[in-house]
């Protein structure tokens, strides 16, 4: 069996439409995660759950890395140094990247080689600790960050900074 990952993006026409496309998918696949975690620890591993672990593991490698970068380099360049409020967000939210990160490594290795995992209630544990922190993180820039930032960016911004999302996957 393959894996590949499929860009939740197709459009990069606005930057912050590419953002929010990426927010709706990675809190879907957050629940999918927790569901599958929890049929592990209830019945198990089967070839068909390890390959779902696989696919998981694909899809959070591209799509955390991508989705930081658009962040990082396509959009919170455009709106820095434009008021503290959005400044101060822009630091905590580049801190909460590193979090994510760092809950994301031990659960990745496990993921990555489902027939070595022999501890799934504490793979519960990491997978229920790696969705929690990028859900809540998820929702503060869905809520104060993102809204503040679309009163502050013409179309003209958003083609620009979806230009460079698009460049950062020729570059990948
Ligand atoms: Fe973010
Ligand atoms: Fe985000």
């Amino acid at each position: 069996m393959e894996f590949h990952f499929t860009d939740p993006a197709t459009d990069f026409s606005d930057g912050v439409r590419v953002i929010q496309v990426y927010h709706e998918d990675l809190l879907t696949r957050g629940q999918a995660l927790l569901t599958l975690v929890d049929t592990l620890r209830q019945e198990g591993m089967s070839e068909s759950r390890a390959n779902q672990c696989i696919d998981a593991h694909c899809y959070y490698t591209h799509a955390s890395s991508l989705h930081h970068q658009d962040e990082e380099k396509g959009l919170f360049p455009l709106v820095v140094d434009q008021s503290p409020l959005i400044d101060g967000m822009l630091e905590r939210l580049t801190l909460d990247h590193e979090e994510i990160e760092e809950a994301w490594e031990t659960l990745a290795s496990w993921l990555s080689n489902p027939e070595q995992i022999n501890d799934f209630p504490r793979m519960q544990t990491l997978a229920r600790e790696f969705e929690k922190v990028l859900r809540e993180h998820l929702i503060r820039e869905n809520e104060d960050f993102l809204p503040p930032v679309e009163k502050l960016l013409g179309a003209k911004q958003r083609l620009e900074a979806g230009g460079i999302m698009r460049q950062l996957r020729v570059k990948s």
